[in-house]
């Protein structure tokens, strides 16, 4: 949501931030934008809509040389996507230019204030009161840091921000709150950024900033301050093993075909040193420090959210914990008991979304602990909770979420194997047995992947023209129901609805006509036959029915999509690739916008 990108060095700036913001387009964008300083004066060009738009503005201006500047896609919060509200946002006096992310939440107080200072505002957003606010403290104060300091103690909300002044060419100042924001240290030239991929190709050294800290960068320094006191302050240097490779298509007509593609090797690195076959355990150093819970709360949004319910009956049936699952944005404000020994597990790929970070903040003033599942490193859950696992998925660049789950649940079962040995549920057969499957799991899925695309492309034709239609599924399939049909709404635009199977006769049957597709989840368990009831049910009301269900299944359906038939639970990765597949050859074939799918942003850091 929103790309911030800064850069101090010794190359063509211009180049640095175009490039550094298309590797970060998958965030989600509607307007682009950058400034520089050049000859003592500040340049600032903005385009609505894509990145091409502002290339061809600059393609229009007269080369610009310089080597620091700052660059934004914003994704339009408060005020249209527009020329005059894209960032970067300039003061009055075009002293200084500033970028940002994020929500200034007492805006409409700041800027009464500034106007009666005879401030005038050009654009409709929030972040142009910050531009005023600096630029006042600049005066009084008279040094960047200071000025930043005191006005960003004013604002109530989140933000990351980037900023350059004529005070101070060759430096960029940069600060954050609830919101992402990453320093690159490259050889004579310096980054920040919203997210790693923006600098990958320069640099894999970074240091993770935290609130209220203030950044200062110039292409041979960078120095952290405390964004109050506004002294020193250390900072650990991290080396990140992605390589520019991981965060590009490598041949792949879409990221998110390459990412559900490249789940076998998701679900191999996530077990990879996690597993001792010879002792039948998990090797899991992260959770020593927390008892076995009493029970687990997991609370996510999205995918995530569908990771954990996937993952509720396996933590029941191989730990004995009992789950709740609970969508983010519900749990921060619901009143729930939580007990002594309750343990809180946030789900999210990017460790960033800002209801879930907030519901585990509260769970951790309420003095409860919470493990996070991240996959990005060093993001604010992985930092805030009281420990984390990492799903090692590599950068996830698809807005539409696939891979990220393959890895969740794949680590979601580690951590119910860890607590079902810790508590005494699971014993030495069972853990053998399970560990045995999961090894095996990364090659049967390989295997089938390319045969399930080309199925996935036959009935993504053949179904093209449907407009609604229904995910049905049971027991752990009924989470993988909502994915299927969250997948094809979000990228297809395709209105489509999971249920549990069992619930269609209490209401949603109304709906099915032959204009009304389902796609069942049949796994052939021990809910087989009611499955297969309740598709009568649609069969007899004129819905074509689509049946995804292991060979040998003798139903009077429409179409039937034969899934190899493995262990539950993790036929369930079977299952959720093949649906990934139809979704992704569904908006090919409409021909969508899959990797930026409209009005999504890949990381929601706004409530
Ligand atoms: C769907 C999707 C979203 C995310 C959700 C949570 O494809 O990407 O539903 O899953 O915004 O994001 P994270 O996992 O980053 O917290």
């Amino acid at each position: 949501m929103c790309g911030i990108i800064g850069y101090a060095g010794h190359r063509p700036a211009v180049t640095v931030i175009l490039e550094g913001l298309k590797r970060l387009e998958y965030r989600g964008y509607d307007s682009a934008g950058m400034a520089l300083i050049q000859n003592k004066e500040l340049n600032v060009v903005r385009a609505k809509g894509k990145i091409r738009e502002l290339e061809d503005k600059l393609a229009f201006q007269d080369p610009y040389h310089a080597t620091t500047g700052i660059g934004h896609t914003r994704w339009a919060t408060h005020g249209l996507p527009s020329e005059e509200n894209a960032h970067p946002h300039p003061d009055q006096e075009q002293k200084l230019a500033l970028v940002h992310n994020g929500i200034i939440e007492n805006h409409a107080r700041l800027k009464r204030e500034l106007q009666q200072l005879g401030c005038s505002f050009r654009s409709e957003t929030d972040t142009e009161v910050l531009s005023h606010l600096i630029s006042q403290e600049l005066k009084q104060q008279g040094s960047v840091p200071r000025a930043m300091s005191t006005a960003l103690q004013r604002v109530e909300g989140s933000y990351a921000v980037a900023l350059i002044s004529l005070n101070g060419e060759g430096r960029i100042w940069a600060a954050r709150h609830s919101s992402p924001l990453i320093l690159g240290l490259g050889q004579g030239e310096n980054f920040v950024a919203s997210d790693i991929p923006a600098f990958l190709p320069y640099t894999r050294e970074v240091v993770f900033l935290e609130d209220n800290e203030i950044v200062q960068i110039t292409p041979s320094s960078w120095q952290v301050l405390d964004g109050s006191s506004l002294e020193h302050r250390d900072k650990e240097q991290v080396h990140i093993s992605w390589d520019v490779q991981s965060a590009q298509k490598s041949g792949y007509r879409h990221f998110m075909l390459k990412e559900i593609m490249e789940q076998p090797r998701v679900i191999r690195d996530c077990l990879a040193g996690r597993t001792d076959s010879s002792r039948a355990t998990t090797l899991l150093p992260e959770l020593d420090h927390l008892p076995l819970p009493r029970r687990l709360h997991i609370v996510a949004c999205g995918t995530s959210y569908h990771a954990g319910l996937w993952a509720r009956n396996i933590f029941q049936d191989w730990a004995g914990i009992p789950v709740e699952v609970e969508i983010a944005s519900e749990f921060r404000y619901n009143r729930r008991i939580i007990q002594e020994g309750d343990l809180i597990l946030a789900v999210s790929q990017s460790g960033e979304t800002a209801d879930t970070l907030a519901g585990l903040r509260q769970a951790r003033q309420l003095g409860h602990r919470v493990l996070g599942l991240c996959n990005v490193l060093g993001s604010s859950i992985a930092r805030e909770a009281d420990g984390v696992v990492y799903t090692q998925a590599g950068p996830e660049i698809s807005v539409a979420s696939t891979k990220a789950m393959c890895s969740q649940m794949t680590a979601m079962l580690l951590l119910a194997l860890h607590w079902g040995r810790m508590g005494g549920f699971l014993d030495e057969p069972a853990r053998r047995g399970i560990l045995r499957e999961l090894e095996e799991l990364p090659a049967i899925l390989e295997a089938e992947l390319e045969g399930m695309q080309q199925t996935a492309q036959r009935l993504a034709r053949k179904y093209a023209w449907c407009r609604s239609c229904f995910f049905l599924g049971r027991g752990d399939h009924f989470a993988l129901a909502l994915e299927g049909a969250l997948k094809l709404k979000e990228i297809s635009y395709i209105h489509a609805e999971g249920y549990a199977a069992g619930e269609m006769k209490h209401g949603p049957i109304a709906l099915v006509d032959p204009e009304f597709p389902t796609f069942a989840l049949a796994p052939g368990n021990a809910l087989q036959s009611k499955l297969l009831s309740n598709l009568q049910e649609v069969r007899t009301r004129g819905g074509p029915v689509v049946c995804l269900a292991p060979p040998g299944l003798d139903q009077d359906v429409d179409d039937i999509w034969e899934i190899p038939a493995i262990q539950a639970p993790l036929n369930g990765f079977l299952f959720l690739s093949a649906m990934q597949l139809f979704a992704y050859e569904m908006a090919v074939y409409l021909g969508k916008d899959v990797d930026q799918p409209r009005n999504l942003a890949k990381s929601v850091t706004v409530e």
